[in-house]
């Protein structure tokens, strides 16, 4: 990978650790605030084998065991991204990070693990699932896949409960948007859910109304709005609201729980507060460009520029990013994702003279966890501990991992970053290490830096180094029936109870003629 070659050598051949010791197994991560989702502590924690063997105070050192001073700095789960898009077959091209580059991206920014969309071939799940475990088998650090679920039919049905039960997947994300491509219908949506439901699974939506967006397309077009603008005009807050309120309302209808992927809109955050309000298990997705972007670049008179700020939903006007943000802090919406696509320039280029042509998506892997400290703890907004949660442990629990990740505790995968709240981070194209020549963030600086990176226990992100080697990455297996399904069939057994008794009409005057 020519992009390593300014990288540290071992993680270009791939053939062996070395140097810096980047090759240890034992490490002591000594005098750190450690923090968890629900409870902190200064002292250390001892690390052998891949796995977090011990904690607490002034833990004994020996000789083979590499010692890391984290005095003064936060030791937290490494994240985990449940929202990605490594070498995706999207709109002509392909997104341009493979899954080794992106997960070294990860890597670098503080990310130890991620869940990507496994896309169906041809509409055959298991087939997809078999090209995207293929393509992950370069992976360099631990990951999960979710699998769209693109049409209907007794095979789709039937793969899905192979996956589940035989593959490791516990979750199916249903398109309404992308007309003509991925776009489900609604009678689509509601057997995939039962379906869900049945196997345990969590069912995704990305909640656009695809319909109305074709509609809003052709108008803004027509109307001689060619340029990258026109993205955000043709697809309003209106539609992600629409989408959002009849998907949670048809989960209730089945009484599955519901996971919504990008909330992008207070429009669709308010539809997710409503329904948790009224005690519907729904959660709530923002992603970092939601939280921490406004769409005025996409009117930047530089095409290039523009076009990189290009997904969907879209990025909105100023005012959707603080209210998200707000949404997060309060509990309205429960962890943050990236939904990482990268589409370099020459890619995006196919839409120079039409929008619609825009292969969509942004960066983000590797800030996610930067521009979250930035915009909700250095803001004051969350508290280290929420930080961890909102990062990591939200996402370990909600598919079903936790405590093996999203904890720093005796058991779990020794997935840990340390962070320096004192040293400061400046993102740039120029620096980062995926593979996109741009970065929607570029300029980005700002107070606390991840200094130290360590995946299955080893020291993978150090001095501005990766150490990453090919194939290590391990493929995380998910298991159906997450908390989020705990209670279920009561709620179930009281709709049943609820109906009222049929009517009796053997006897009617219909009957007896
Ligand atoms: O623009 C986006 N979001 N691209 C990736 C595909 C998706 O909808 O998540
Ligand atoms: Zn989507
Ligand atoms: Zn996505
Ligand atoms: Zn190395």
């Amino acid at each position: 990978d020519e992009i390593f070659d300014y990288q540290h050598r071992c993680s270009v051949d791939g053939t062996e650790w070395e140097g810096l010791g980047c090759g240890t197994t034992k490490l002591l991560i000594k005098g750190g605030t450690v923090v968890n989702a629900d409870h902190q502590f200064i002292g250390d924690i001892y690390v052998e084998d891949g796995i977090i063997q011990t904690m607490g105070p002034n833990l004994p050192v020996t000789d083979d065991v590499r010692v890391i001073d984290a005095s003064g700095k936060f030791v937290m789960p490494g994240g985990i991204d449940p929202h990605t898009h490594l070498e995706m077959p999207f709109m002509g091209q392909e997104s341009c990070d493979d899954f080794f580059s992106g997960q070294a991206a990860a890597l670098a920014g503080g990310t130890t693990m991620h869940i990507d969309f496994a896309l169906p071939s041809d509409g055959d799940l298991l087939k997809g699932f078999e090209i995207y475990s293929k393509k992950a088998k370069k992976s360099c650090t631990d990951y999960g896949f979710h699998m769209a679920v693109t049409t209907w039919n007794e095979n789709v049905a039937k793969d899905m409960e192979l996956l589940v039960k035989e593959k490791g997947i516990n979750s199916f994300k249903f398109f309404l948007a992308y007309k003509g491509s991925l776009m489900v219908t609604d009678e689509q949506l509601l057997q995939g859910f039962k379906k869900c439901k049945e196997l345990g699974a969590l069912p995704q939506v990305h909640a656009e109304n695809g319909d109305a967006v074709a509609e809003g397309q052709s108008r803004i077009f027509a109307m001689g709005i060619t340029g990258p603008e026109g993205h955000a005009l043709s697809r309003p807050p209106v539609l992600e609201g629409e989408a959002t309120a009849r998907s949670i309302r048809l989960a209730k209808f089945i009484n599955t729980p519901l996971y919504v992927v990008h909330v992008m809109s207070i429009d669709a955050m308010q539809e997710i507060s409503q329904a948790r309000q009224s005690g519907q298990r729904v959660i709530g997705e923002p992603i970092v460009s939601g939280l921490a972007l406004d769409d005025s670049k996409l009117w930047d008179a530089d095409y290039k520029i523009a076009a990189q700020y290009v997904m969907s939903p879209p990025i909105r006007s100023t005012g959707h990013d603080k209210a998200l943000q707000a949404a997060l802090s309060s509990g309205i919406l429960q962890l943050v994702g990236t939904d990482h696509a990268p589409f370099n320039s020459s890619q995006k280029a196919q839409g120079r003279h039409d929008f619609r042509a825009i292969p969509n998506g942004v960066n983000g892997i590797e800030e996610r966890m930067h521009i979250v400290w930035d915009v909700m703890v250095n803001s004051g907004k969350l508290s280290p501990r929420e930080y961890v949660r909102i990062t990591s442990t939200a996402c370990a629990q909600i598919f079903n991992i936790h405590p093996r990740k999203g904890a720093i505790l005796p058991g779990s995968d020794a997935d840990i970053i340390i962070l320096n709240p004192n040293a400061t981070t400046r993102i740039s194209a120029s620096t980062h290490h995926s593979r996109m020549d741009t970065n929607v963030y570029e300029g980005w600086t700002m107070k606390g830096n991840i200094e130290v990176t360590i995946s299955q226990g080893r020291v993978v992100w150090e001095n501005g180094r990766l150490h990453v080697k090919r194939g290590v990455g391990r493929y995380i297996p998910m298991a159906p029936f997450s908390y989020l399904f705990d209670g279920l069939d009561k709620l179930d057994l009281e709709y049943v109870s609820s109906l009222k008794a049929p009517v009796d009409r053997s006897t009617d005057a219909l009957t007896s003629i």
